[in-house]
């Protein structure tokens, strides 16, 4: 665990955890902090979270593993005096969620679960994920990712097209990452282990959301993801791809909205 988890916080009610994807920080989570609260802020409790190395969290020295990052976040929540909170995790989020479903089940109160999916990698992702932490350490730069990924695959072929305002915050945000927590996550994300038993025995209400032109965790991963869970509900974005928080808030919300809308009723 690492005792210097940042975190961005709004509103209360409702403990509601947002976990960012790679290579982002609680930064892509802005619209959610402004609006999930509510118009009197008493709708939600929202934290979102910088993960180890992202953001204003040190990366600290300890092996590559997202297990931590899910001990973190866990950490974070008995200090903050919350018992249970609807985690909702964007794909790097997304499997750290399911570590947190893994090793702190009590801490779940709902899930969402984003762009992401719960199969390990195969063996040439892990490959690839090798290549890209060696050479982003080797360069002491990151801008291989924001060439190789931005605006596609991260975003969808709509935004990539219509939001150039969306690309540029993308690449920002990208570039404000530091080559040493790119190669940590992308290391620790090779070692992930598969999740679908831990979703098949998660007792919670559950939202699986994935844009429909997302080409890093297809439609199919999310379909997976929702049959396995026992009682989860599945949304599918049109004209949206991988950051689908980011590429369409509102539908985002909305859908999120109904979540814990469920774990309230
Ligand atoms: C992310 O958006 O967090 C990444 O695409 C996840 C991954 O590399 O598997």
């Amino acid at each position: 665990m690492t005792d210097r988890i940042s975190v961005r916080e709004a509103g209360s009610g409702t403990p509601l955890v947002l976990l960012h994807a790679f290579p982002l920080s609680a930064r892509m989570w802005q619209n959610q902090l402004d609006e999930l609260p509510g118009s009197d802020g008493s709708e939600a409790r929202v934290l979102a979270v910088d993960l180890r190395g992202f953001g204003g969290t040190d990366l600290g020295t300890d092996e590559p593993s997202l297990d931590l990052l899910a001990d973190d976040v866990a950490l974070l929540l008995e200090r903050a005096g919350v018992e249970q909170a609807v985690v909702v995790g964007l794909s790097m989020g997304g499997y750290v969620a399911m570590a947190l479903a893994r090793r702190h089940p009590h801490c779940l109160a709902g899930l969402m679960l984003a762009d992401t999916k719960a199969t390990a990698d195969t063996p040439a992702a892990r490959a690839n994920r090798e290549r890209i932490a060696a050479a982003v350490l080797a360069r002491d730069s990151v801008r291989l990712l924001v060439d190789e990924q931005v605006p596609i695959p991260l975003l969808g072929v709509t935004s990539s097209t219509e939001r150039p305002r969306l690309v540029e915050r993308l690449r920002g945000m990208i570039e404000s990452a530091s080559p040493q927590a790119v190669a940590w996550a992308q290391r620790a994300m090779a070692r992930r282990p598969d999740s679908m038993d831990v979703l098949a025995g998660l007792n919670v209400p559950a939202l699986v959301l994935v844009g429909e032109e997302d080409a890093i965790t297809p439609v199919s991963d999310a379909q997976a993801m929702a049959e396995v869970l026992p009682d989860a509900d599945l949304t599918v974005l049109p004209g949206v791809g991988h950051l689908s928080a980011l590429e369409s808030p509102n539908a985002f919300n909305w859908a999120l909205r109904g979540l814990l809308a469920r774990v309230t009723a």
